[in-house]
């Protein structure tokens, strides 16, 4: 992103000032410090592909391995500076061009930039008569053990008449809760990337039939995905055929997709770091039995329910709650509860009857990680349990209510191992929520109509 003109810099500075205001509402002043993501090894000179840390990213847009952020905040002033891969001619040859130092301020829109091989030196000078540090508490150990050692230098230095930081604030709390509310760029990211996801999936129902395996349509995913500009997949695609879809988390391996079976595909693109996350089900040969489609339609009116109360004046639980009725009350339908047994459905959902079949929640946030960061619930709050937080404008969650028939005795064959699920990506609004990822079909006849209609 770093090299197109349109680097929004100022999106960046903005998120640090919001920031730097928080760090003085908590502590008056202090020092931020946030170091993003190490290069993960693979084997033999090979690394995983990078990925940044997404708080990192968020407050500079900085896509580089080995950088870290330093904001030094008083009452009146913010100063910003990156520890960031010094140029060097002999490492860019092999693993490509680095912004460096030189640059950075520019470029980013920093106040400074330094060479991270200068962090050990300059940190103990910026954290020298500061009252507060802001860092990650849960650090790697090497962070951890990097902090005492800038630590441990500036109180070398009291008798000096240096003074040391006497309190470490959770920088997390902080950027987390600016994180789950999206701002207009993000939200524009966000949609772009439930279109490229949708265009995978659709592509992926027009490529199915029996006879191929999962990993061909988990290969028209990534097509699809990398064609469209997206950088990445946000997570392993699931691409699981007939008994498959009841496992959760099933990866899309080998397996054959066979004539009768559905097909359960829940998969998301990263773009510019931003994730969408959709799951699809669809008869592998295009057309839905009658009990795979009895099923289905359980599934899509819970999502409708859910999707009807994620607005504003509910709550993070409602969208569960309404989908949660909808499922009991389908498996009381079908038979697959037993009414004599588990009785009328309150009472099946106060016994957790619906768990053998539902056994995940329908929601959670989505944003630079497909399980994104945001608290679930109300702080600070006197009340134990603290209540379920609000839905309000500009947060993003999935809402992705499933039904899962293992093989068993006591239940229909015709049902047996029938794994459903529905996904969609909503941003909550003033009304009722936007569906990010509705480029791909829902309904049965439409599903039906699109496979059968393969361009
Ligand atoms: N794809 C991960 C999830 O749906 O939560
Ligand atoms: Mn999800
Ligand atoms: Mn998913």
């Amino acid at each position: 992103m770093i090299h197109t003109p349109e680097f929004p810099k100022q999106i960046y500075a903005s998120r640090r000032l919001r920031l730097a205001q928080s760090v003085r509402e908590k502590s008056g002043s202090g020092v931020v410090i946030i170091g993003t993501a190490s290069e993960k090894y693979r084997n033999r000179d090979s690394d995983f592909p990078y990925r940044f840390d997404s708080d990192f990213h968020y407050l500079t847009g900085f896509t580089e391995p080995g950088a870290t952020l330093v904001m030094v905040v008083t009452k009146s002033t913010c100063e910003t500076i990156l520890f960031c891969r010094p140029k060097d001619l002999d490492r860019e040859i092999w693993d490509g061009w680095r912004l460096g130092p030189e640059a950075a301020p520019n470029h980013l829109g920093i106040d400074q930039a330094y060479a991270n091989t200068e962090i050990d030196n300059k940190l103990p000078e910026l954290l020298s008569n500061q009252d507060a540090i802001f860092a990650r508490l849960n650090n790697s150990q090497e962070q951890g053990q990097q902090l005492r050692q800038w630590l441990e230098k500036v109180q070398s230095h009291v008798r000096a008449g240096m003074t040391t930081p006497e309190a470490l604030f959770d920088i997390e709390t902080i950027v987390h809760e600016m994180r789950l509310f999206k701002d207009d760029y993000e939200i524009n990211l966000m949609r772009e990337s439930g279109k490229i996801a949708a265009r995978g999936h659709i592509k992926a129902m027009q490529t199915s039939q029996p006879g191929l395996r999962e990993y061909h349509l988990e290969a028209e995913l990534l097509h699809t995905f990398r064609s469209l500009g997206a950088e990445s997949v946000a997570y392993n695609s699931i691409v699981a055929g007939g008994a498959n879809a009841c496992v959760l988390h099933h990866r899309a391996g080998d397996a054959l997709l066979n004539d009768g079976d559905l097909c359960l595909i829940d998969a998301g693109c990263e773009l510019h770091g931003y994730a969408s996350d959709i799951t699809r089900t669809f008869p592998i040969n295009g057309q839905f039995s009658s009990a795979q489609k009895a099923v289905y339609e359980i599934v899509l009116a819970a999502q409708e329910a859910a999707i009807s109360v994620t607005k504003p004046g509910y709550d993070f639980q409602a969208p569960h709650d309404a989908a949660l009725k909808v499922i009991t009350q389908g498996l009381l339908d079908l038979g697959l509860l037993d009414k004599k047994v588990v009785g009328g459905v309150d009472n099946a959902i106060e016994t957790k009857a619906f768990q053998r079949f539902y056994m995940h929640r329908t929601s959670h946030w989505l944003g630079m990680d497909v399980h994104d960061v945001g608290q679930y619930r109300e702080t600070p709050s006197a009340l134990t349990p603290k209540p379920w937080r609000n839905l309000k404008e500009n947060m993003v969650l999935t809402i992705e209510p499933g039904i899962y028939i293992r093989k068993s005795d006591d239940i229909d064959p015709k049902f047996w191992d029938i794994g459903i699920r529905i996904e969609d990506d909503a941003l909550v609004t003033s009304g009722e929520c936007e569906l990010m990822s509705r480029d791909v079909p829902v309904q049965v006849s439409e599903i039906e109509y699109l496979m059968k209609h393969s361009s």
